[in-house]
C-alpha cells in the first residue's frame, strides 16, 4: 500500500514538472524589422522586463529583409527556442512566416504589423497585437484641427504633407484616419500631398517631402502626418530645409518614443507639433509574456488586440508617459 502511494506521488510530481516546463528552458525570439528605430528597442526592453520577470531567455533579432527573417527564424529553431514574436520588414511574407515557423516547430504571433495572406488579407490565426490605427489616426487629425484653429490659419490656404508607405496597412489606416478628419473640418482634399516613402525612415520621409514642398513654393503653412514620428520628423526636417519658419508648420506623429520625445526637448519649439503616444510596453512586455503564458502553460493568447494612443504635446508629454507607464 505504501509503495503505492509513493508512486503515484512520484508520477504526480513528475507530470506537475512536465506540465510546466521550467521557465529556465523557455526560450522566445523577438524579431523586429527595424532595430535601430527606438519604438523596437523600448518594446525589446519591455519584452526583457517580461523575460526577467518569468525567467525565460528573450533572444532580439533585427531583420530587415525576408531572406534575414528566414535566417532568423531557422536560426531560433536551432537554438531550441520554442516561438518567437515578430514585427515583419513585409506584411506580405505572411505565408512563408508561418510555413517557417510551422518548420521549425515555433509558436508564432505578430506585433505592429500583421501578415497579410496572398489575397492581401490579414492572416487571423496568428495571434497579434497593433494598433488601433484608424483612430489613432483621427486624433492626429483632431489635432492638427484644433491647432489649425488656435493659431488662427486660413484653413483654405494651408498645405497638407501626407508621408504614406501604402504597402503596410497599418500606414495606409492611419493616414487615412488622419486626413479623414482633416477634410471633415473642411480642409480641402486638393491640398493634401502625397509623399510616398519608399522605406518606413526618416531619411526617405523627408526625402518624399522635399518634393511635394518643392512643388509648391506658393503655400505657407503646412501640416504633416505619417505613419509614425520618423515619417512626420522626416516631414518637418524637409520644411527646415527650405526656411519654412516652425510656427508655420504643424506636425504630429505616432509613437511617442526617444525620437519624438527629444524633439520636445529641443531649447526651441520645432515645427513637431505633437505626437500620439502608443505603448511599447504593452507591445514588448505583453506579446512576450503572452508567448511564455502560451509555451509554458498552454495559455493560448487572444487573436487580435489593438492599443490605443494619447496626444501628447511639449508642453504634457512628461504626464502622459507617466500616465501610460511608460517613464
Ligand atoms: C509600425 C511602424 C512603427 C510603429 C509600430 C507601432 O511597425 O513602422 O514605427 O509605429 O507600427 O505598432
Amino acid at each position: 500500500m505504501k509503495f503505492w502511494k509513493q508512486a503515484i506521488l512520484a508520477s504526480a510530481a513528475l507530470l506537475v514538472a512536465v506540465g510546466s516546463a521550467g521557465a529556465q528552458d523557455v526560450k522566445i525570439g523577438f524579431v523586429v524589422k527595424q532595430p535601430e528605430e527606438p519604438w523596437f528597442q523600448d518594446e525589446w526592453k519591455f519584452a526583457q522586463e517580461a523575460a526577467k520577470e518569468k525567467g525565460f531567455t528573450l533572444v532580439e533579432i533585427g531583420a530587415e529583409d525576408g531572406e534575414k527573417v528566414q535566417a532568423a527564424i531557422d536560426n531560433l529553431g536551432a537554438q531550441g527556442a520554442q516561438g518567437f514574436i515578430i514585427c515583419t520588414p513585409d506584411v506580405k511574407l505572411g505565408p512563408g512566416i508561418v510555413a517557417k515557423a510551422t518548420a521549425n516547430d515555433l509558436k508564432l504571433m505578430t506585433v505592429d504589423d500583421r501578415l497579410v495572406d496572398s489575397a492581401g488579407a490579414p492572416i487571423e490565426d496568428v495571434p497579434h497585437m497593433g494598433i488601433s490605427a484608424t483612430k489613432i489616426g483621427e486624433t492626429v487629425g483632431q489635432a492638427i484641427v484644433d491647432e489649425i484653429k488656435a493659431r488662427g490659419w486660413d484653413m483654405a490656404e494651408v498645405g497638407a504633407i501626407k508621408v504614406s508607405y501604402d504597402q503596410l496597412p497599418t500606414a495606409v489606416d492611419r493616414v487615412t484616419g488622419a486626413t479623414s478628419v482633416l477634410e471633415q473640418n473642411g480642409f480641402p482634399a486638393a491640398n493634401i500631398y502625397n509623399a510616398p516613402q519608399a522605406k518606413t525612415d526618416t531619411e526617405a520621409a523627408l526625402n518624399a517631402a522635399t518634393t511635394v514642398i518643392n512643388a509648391h513654393p506658393e503655400i505657407e503653412h503646412w501640416v504633416a502626418v505619417g505613419l509614425n514620428d520618423e515619417a512626420v520628423l522626416g516631414a518637418v526636417r524637409a520644411t527646415e530645409s527650405v526656411g519654412i519658419p516652425a510656427a508655420n508648420v504643424i506636425g504630429v506623429g505616432i509613437g511617442g518614443a526617444e525620437s519624438a520625445i527629444n524633439e520636445f526637448k529641443k531649447p526651441s519649439v520645432t515645427g513637431f507639433y505633437g505626437t500620439v503616444i502608443i505603448s511599447p510596453k504593452r507591445h514588448g512586455y505583453e506579446t512576450a509574456l503572452n508567448m511564455y503564458e502560451w509555451i509554458a502553460n498552454g495559455k493560448e493568447p487572444e487573436k487580435l488586440i489593438l492599443t490605443s494612443g494619447q496626444l501628447a504635446t511639449r508642453g504634457d508629454y512628461e504626464a502622459v508617459r507617466k500616465d501610460l507607464g511608460i517613464q
